[in-house]
């Protein structure tokens, strides 16, 4: 829907000849903090969590296997905050968006490893074109359209908060006979805020439909 009344300002804006300002262009939800953040339309809601339809997109990725949610994922941020920074072909400095997401594909048992592929979305301007990546462990991809169901929370998010929210999530979803079923074997978790942010902060866990 915030789509629609993009379209409406782009609209009026060629008639009237007006440049449109960036607040009209500003659709993305609030805890997108006026960055880049994938387009999705709500499908359905209930208080549990809201079931989304996510346009496909480019991301910048890095896998990091380890035991620590917390470590991975800040071993995996600097990785492609160094890409943002210029560490690529183009030498340039990339834009940041939100959400930095993870998905995490949990060990086989309680010693082995766990897969996170940390992603930073490439922003809008670069998605036709976005800069190679010069460390190895970081590669471009696609992800294509996809419908998720996903439940958000707030304060600081560690990884248990997010396995904690994501069985939470399975609960609501079992307990629902409407839905679709989705991939078990891993999980997405997005933070949409600096660290250093103390309020409003928003967090969500995402189970990808099949
Ligand atoms: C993690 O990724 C590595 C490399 O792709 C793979 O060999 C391993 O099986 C994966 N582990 C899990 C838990 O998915
Ligand atoms: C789901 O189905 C079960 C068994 O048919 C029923 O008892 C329950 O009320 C249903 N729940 C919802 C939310 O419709």
């Amino acid at each position: 829907m915030a789509y629609k009344s993009l379209w409406i300002a782009a609209l009026l804006s060629m008639v009237s000849g007006k440049s449109i300002t960036i607040d009209t262009l500003q659709s993305a939800p609030a805890f997108c903090n006026g960055l880049d953040c994938p387009k999705f339309t709500v499908l359905s809601k209930t208080k549990d969590y809201e079931e989304r339809a996510y346009d496909a997109s480019k991301w910048t990725s890095t896998l990091i296997s380890g035991m620590d949610y917390q470590s991975a994922v800040s071993q995996g941020f600097m990785k492609l905050f160094d890409y943002i920074s210029g560490d690529n072909l183009d030498k340039k400095k990339v834009a940041m968006t939100a959400p930095v997401t993870a998905k995490v594909v949990p060990g086989q048992g309680p010693a082995c490893a766990s897969n996170f592929t940390v992603s930073f979305m490439v922003p809008f301007a670069d998605q036709d074109n976005p800069p190679k990546p010069a460390d190895p462990n970081v590669y471009l991809s696609e992800l294509p359209a996809l419908k998720a169901y996903v439940r958000s929370f707030g304060g600081f998010a560690s990884g248990d908060d997010y396995i904690k929210e994501a069985l939470e999530l399975d609960k609501a979803l079992k307990a629902s006979n409407t839905t679709s079923d989705y991939h078990t074997e891993f999980y997405y978790t997005a933070g949409y805020d600096a660290p250093f942010k103390p309020f409003n902060r928003h967090n969500e866990v995402w189970f990808i439909e099949l």
